[in-house]
Parts: C-alpha cells; structure tokens; sequence
C-alpha cells in the first residue's frame, strides 16, 4: 500500500454533455473499447483509495446501471451521489461528501468522467505532491497554446497560486494567462468542506465552482498550490466527437507502443488498433489494418493480418491468421485462419486447425488438426480431430424453425460440395463422394455416396443447340478423334 493513497476520489459526471450531439450520454461514448466514464473510474480505483465516488445527474439511471457492470480492482464499492438542481463542479463536490463519512479526513481527489487519458500514476503523484507540501489544495495546471474556455491559474509576481479564474468572468489580462486549469484537483478533506460551505453562485454563470476553493483557502491562510503536467492529453477532456477521435487516436499510440516495448511487432501502428483489455504475448507480429478488440488475448508468435479484426478472441501461440473477421472465438495453437474468413461467437479451432479462405463458422467445435479449407459454412458443429471438410460444404443447421447440430468423427475424409442436414451424424474415418447430401447419419469407417449414377447422353449438344459455338466445338472435337482413330 502507497503512502500517498487518498482517502477518496471524486469522479464528476453530471455534465449534460450537449456538444457530443448524441442520444448517448457523453461519458458513455467508447475509446479503445471501454466508456470515457471506466476510463475515468478505472484510474480512480487504481489509486485504491478508502472510497470512489461518482456524481451524476443527467441520464443517471443508464450511468449508473453501467457504472454497476464495471469490474474494480480493489474490493471497495463505488458509491453514487447524485447532484441536485444547483449547477456547478463545486456543487457537485459537495453532493459527493453527503456519501462520505462525516468526519472524513485526509486527501480527496476530484477527477472528471469525460477525461479518459489521466492515469492512476498521475493522480498518486498529485497526491504525493499535494501531501508532502501539506498544502490544503493542489491543482494540476497545464501550459497550452490555445487557452479559449479553460478556468486560467493565477499566480503573484513570485509565482505563488492566487486563485482561478473562469474564462467568462476574466478580464482581458486573465484571459491572455497560457496557464490553464485541468480541474483535477487534490484537497485536504477538512479544508475542502470548510471552503464548499461559503461557494456562492455569484459569477458570471450562476454556478458553485469548485475553482473558488483555491481563492477561498488561499483567504483562510492554507496553503495552495499549482503543479504544472506537461502530458496535456492526460487532461484534455472528449467535449464533442473530434476531441473523441482525437482522444481515442492518442490512446491508441500509447497502446500500440506500450505493446511494441514489450516484444510485439507492429508493422504499422497508424492503422492497428488495439483496445486497452487487449493483451498480446511476445513476439507476435501484428500486420497493417488489424484491430484487436475487446477482451482479446494473442499468445506468443502469432501472426495476425493484414486486414483483420478479432474481437474477445483468444489466439493460441503461433497461429496465423490473415484477413479476416473473428469475434468470440477460439484459435488453438498453430492453427491457420483465412484469408477471408469469419468466425462468429461459439467457434474453436483446435491446434495446428484449419479455417481456410471464404469460410464461415458459427457455434462450431473444429478438433485439433481438423481442416475446412474452402468455401465453407460451418454452423452447429462438432468435427473431430485430423477430419478433412472437403471445399464447398454446407451444414445445413437450420429447418427453418430450429437449428440443428452436426457431428462429424475423428480422421474423416469428407467429399467436396457436401450437405450435412443436421441432426446427423458421421462416424470416425468415414469417408463421402462429392456432392453426397448426407441426410440419414454415416457409420464409423463406411462411404457415404448420395448422387445417381452420372448418364452422359451422346450428342445431345449438336442435336438440340445446333449452330451454337459449343456445337461447333464439339463437331469439331468429334471430327479430330475420328481422324486420330
Ligand atoms: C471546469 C473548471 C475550469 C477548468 C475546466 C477543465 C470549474 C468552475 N471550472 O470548467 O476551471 O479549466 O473544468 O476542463 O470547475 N460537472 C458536474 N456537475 C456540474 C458541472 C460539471 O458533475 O454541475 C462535471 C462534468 O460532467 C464534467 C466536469 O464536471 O465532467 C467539468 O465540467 P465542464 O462543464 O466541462 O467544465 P467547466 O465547468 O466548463
Ligand atoms: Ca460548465
């Protein structure tokens, strides 16, 4: 346990969010796979502090629903505090504290929802800051180019931190300040309720801001201070859709070279997108125009792409897989996937297995060894190890009410342009003729052959499509075998 963990941390989510311009709430739009609010949640929790809070308003039944549904690391649960009709961040800070003890002390962290890069390393730092400086409130600043709607630090010709000024109630010589305010704050818990206690909506929007803490302690004779972070992505906030993208592309390098440090080859990062509950072994090579998404694991020395996305797939060591689109399923270990194939949720191929080019599988067992090469579907199966599924089969799963299962044994040798209508079962080695509609189930070791016996009606082109080219070309043919004879 860190000595600079924070007795609690506040996440702020009652924002409307009105310049996402969505029927989603604003923290529930998705970067690298995980909402700006688990985003958010997931730094808080890392810090393992006693309590997270997280205020909300707008839309509060659906963040809250999946607030819920988040897994957290540390065992504590996450407490709810609803803000009320009086607006403002410090408004919302003081909603937060009626869900904390009353005689809370120590240091209370305030982080907001919509800013998904911050990390738990950032906020620990804060606090260590923050605690070894005993100062009754820090704040973590940013120095950026372009200030334009940021809360502006402050500070006396020493330097020391004043108060924070909100852009709408700044005169012109506050607004020229480059220095802006990241609203990721640590607090003494005891100061911070003294100073939430005398927050008016006396300003230019009729809110109780959180930034008139710093002024206000500053007055009481606390000390304040302003630690300046020079990772600005850390406190940029997804305001509206570009900043989304923008968010979510930087998330996206950071993971791609997080992965590239740890042994991963990505040949080109600018088109591979990998989600954060992603993870990836040593060695595995990763080609252009891949995403891996979601709860996917790949082991080590796979190779995956071009152009395919898996998602809560998991990749068993070695295994190649090109072009192709995979979601829940299960690819054992050196087994061949594509190019063009699509596994839906259910399937899992086993080691050294095949899924090969233009086939599709969906709630399927394929054994180890097994192989469906060619222009297949696969769906409600169960095809035993070393099988070979012969180019173009269907199994035919679904009578139009029910769907049905295939069997298929161990070490079967299945004829091309098969029909399995399921229920129906093959036995081990079996063998089938091509274009056998396997309706009635095949004993272990038989020939399954469903086809009549092929007629050929001699000269049937000449007489019936005189003058065609085909004719022409079979008279032709006729007349060269009676010259060769
Ligand atoms: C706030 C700061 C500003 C800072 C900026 C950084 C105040 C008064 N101003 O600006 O100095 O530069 O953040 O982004 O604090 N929220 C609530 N309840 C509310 C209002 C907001 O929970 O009543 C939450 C929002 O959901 C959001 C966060 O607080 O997560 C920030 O709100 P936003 O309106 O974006 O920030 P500003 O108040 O404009
Ligand atoms: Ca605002």
């Amino acid at each position: 346990m860190s000595q600079t963990r924070p007795t609690a941390v506040i996440v702020l989510a009652a924002g409307q969010g009105t310049r996402m311009k969505s029927a989603l709430p604003k923290v529930m739009h998705p970067i690298g796979g995980r909402s700006l609010l688990h985003h958010a949640v997931s730094a808080a929790d890392g810090t393992c502090a006693d309590h997270l809070v997280v205020v909300v308003r707008h839309e509060r039944e659906q963040l809250v629903a999946h607030l819920d549904s988040l897994p957290l690391a540390s065992q504590r649960s996450l407490l709810i505090a609803d803000q009320d009709e009086v607006p403002g961040t410090g408004r919302a800070t003081e909603c937060a504290l009626t869900q904390l003890p009353e005689d809370i002390s120590g240091t209370v962290v305030v982080t907001y929802g919509d800013v998904p890069l911050l990390t738990t390393e950032t906020i620990n730092d804060l606090v260590e800051v923050h605690e070894s400086s005993s100062n009754a409130v820090t704040v973590l600043s940013a120095e950026v180019d372009d200030p334009t709607g940021y809360g502006r630090i402050v500070r006396d010709s020493s330097g020391a931190l004043l108060r924070i000024v909100e852009e709408k109630d700044a005169n012109e010589d506050e607004r020229a300040i480059s220095e802006i305010n990241s609203g990721i704050y640590a607090f003494d818990a005891v100061a911070l309720k003294e100073a939430l206690a005398s927050l008016t909506t006396d300003n230019a929007q009729g809110e109780k801001y959180l930034t008139d803490v710093i002024g206000l302690s500053r007055q009481a004779g606390r000390a304040v201070a302003a630690t300046v972070t020079d990772d600005l992505w850390q406190v940029e906030g997804a305001n509206d859709r570009v900043q989304l993208a923008n968010l979510g592309k930087e998330l996206n390098r950071r993971q791609c070279e997080k992965f590239m440090r740890a042994g991963v080859s990505i040949i080109d990062p600018d088109t591979t997108w990998i989600d954060v509950d992603v993870a990836i072994g040593q060695d595995v090579t990763i080609l252009p125009g891949t995403q891996l998404l979601g709860a996917t694991d790949v082991a080590t020395g796979a190779v995956i792409g071009p152009d395919t996305t898996l998602k809560d797939t998991e990749v068993g060591a070695g295994a190649h897989i090109v072009r192709t689109h995979g979601e829940l399923a299960v690819i054992g270990a050196e087994a061949s996937v594509g190019p063009f194939a699509y596994l839906r949720p259910g399937t899992s191929l086993g080691e050294s297995g095949k899924i090969g080019t233009f086939v599709e599988t969906k709630n399927s067992d394929i054994g180890t060894g097994a192989k469906v090469p060619h222009l297949s579907y696969v769906g409600d199966a169960d095809i035993g190890e070393g099988t070979n599924i012969g180019a173009a089969s269907v199994f035919v799963n679904y009578d139009g009410v029910n769907k049905h299962r295939t069997v298929v044994g161990k070490h079967a040798r299945m004829g091309s342009d098969n029909m399995y209508v399921a229920p129906v079962t093959v036995g081990d080695g079996a063998y089938s003729g091509a274009s056998t509609t396997v309706r009635k189930d095949v004993p272990a070791g038989a020939l399954a052959i469903s086809v009549a016996p092929q007629r050929n009606l001699e000269g049937w082109v000449q007489t019936n499509r005189p003058g065609t080219l085909a004719a022409q070309a079979a008279e032709n043919a006729s007349e060269g075998e009676r010259i060769s004879e």
